[in-house]
């Protein structure tokens, strides 16, 4: 299948790379490096439709991947996650259409299966053998495994309070696991440390360019589900923001290649009260987020002190005409029994804090009863049972 991927593209400064070579951050300003397609190209050789009739995984949109070769992808099954209708919830809070994403069914238990799936088939794709991430989590589990199907070496760096199952499935598929007495940002800098000491290649969020485009086609599965549309609002619980930029970049690929029009959903970061350094940035003004001290929340995902894209997350915020919010743990676990009782899915703490958020917009009037909303719960409550209990 023809494949469209031209070029990386620096986010702040518009420098081209190339995608055929391994690389980080841009070299120069330090910044997310995006990979850019033939769009004009693609527009004129893909019918949207033709979607439809393959298989439902993430892989059905490899025109618009970053791999060239078919061969080299990575793959477990990911994506093609279902988006069900909370018709309780909706009859709850008198609203017309809730939507929740389910990404806990993806391989692996959470979205991190996209980005990683990716990323690990780029890698092998550039000959690339041993990889390292540092993770709240999920992103250890998912690399491991995808690295275990590559026969590729696997480096994992975690909190050492991560949840047992994200160690174990990590363990389980062979990776090299080093707990840290610390956060995600400090698993952070061993694991870059190890990269040079070990000759590693750092799969972090965002610091490597094509996990985002794994993430990127929750955004083309939404479009494609509700007929090549968007809804009014998407929530989101934002650590990193891979997510939400991934969707952000497919909304502006969809509409260059003209199969939506220019209406963008509201894009709204959910964030911990006890770790919220996008939604301090973005009540203050400003497009870079400083560092959230002492960083603490059940929802390990998004205990995120820091944001290596946070000017991405906050341009689409503001872009959007969104807004960030933040919720307590004890909002996150009655979240998650409300969830599970309505609509029968066990969120991840970070998937729950999704409906925290949105109850409090709905009460403040910024999202209204007849705007379409999609909560995206970005993992399987399952994986938490030693660190977030919801009974
Ligand atoms: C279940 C879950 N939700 C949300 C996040 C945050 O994702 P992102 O880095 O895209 O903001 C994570 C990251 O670890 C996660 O594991």
């Amino acid at each position: 299948m023809k494949n469209f991927l031209s070029h990386l593209q620096c986010t702040e400064t518009g420098e081209i790379f190339s995608a055929d070579e391994p690389h980080g951050l841009s070299p120069n300003a330090q910044k997310v490096l995006y990979p850019r397609y033939d769009l004009e190209a693609a527009k004129g050789s893909i019918d949207p439709y033709s979607f439809l009739n393959r298989p439902r995984n993430m892989w059905r949109f490899f025109e618009l991947m970053p791999i060239r070769n078919e061969e080299n992808i990575v793959s477990l099954g990911e994506g093609g996650t279902p988006m069900l209708r909370a018709k309780k919830l909706e009859r709850k809070y008198g609203v017309r259409t809730l939507y929740i994403k389910d990404e806990g069914v993806n391989p692996t238990g959470s979205f991190k299966a996209r980005g990683l799936s990716a990323a690990v088939s780029k890698a092998y794709e550039l000959g690339l053998t041993k990889l390292t991430v540092p993770s709240a989590g999920n992103a250890a589990g998912s690399l491991a495994s995808y690295c275990a199907r590559a026969g590729l070496e696997c480096y994992v760096f975690m909190p050492n309070d991560a949840p047992e199952a994200n160690k174990k499935e990590a363990l389980l598929a062979g990776a090299k696991l080093t707990l840290v007495d610390g956060l995600i940002s400090d698993a952070g800098k061993l694991s870059r440390e190890k990269a040079i000491e070990l000759g590693l290649f750092d799969v972090s969020t965002l610091r490597e360019p094509y996990r985002v485009e794994g993430k990127k086609t929750m955004g083309y599965e939404i479009a494609l589900d509700l007929g090549w549309r968007l809804p009014d609002v998407i929530v989101y619980p934002t650590g990193g923001g891979t997510g939400i930029v991934g969707m952000w970049k497919a909304f502006d690929e969809m509409e260059q290649m003209g199969w939506i029009n220019e209406k963008r959903p509201k894009m709204i970061v959910v964030q911990a009260n006890g770790c919220a350094p996008i939604v301090r940035a973005y009540n203050e003004g400003k497009r870079f987020a400083e560092p959230w001290e002492n960083a603490s929340t059940i929802a390990s995902g998004i205990r995120v002190p820091s944001a290596v894209g946070d000017y991405l997350i906050l341009d689409a915020v503001r872009e959007s005409q969104g807004t960030a919010i933040t919720v307590s743990d004890d909002e996150i676990l009655e979240s998650t029994r409300e969830i599970g009782i309505s609509e029968g899915i066990w969120a991840a703490p970070e998937g729950a804090a999704t409906l925290a958020g949105y109850k409090k917009l709905l009460r403040q009037g910024i999202i209204t009863s007849t705007d379409e909303t999609l909560l995206m719960n970005t993992g399987t409550g399952y994986k938490y049972m030693d660190v977030a209990m919801p009974v």
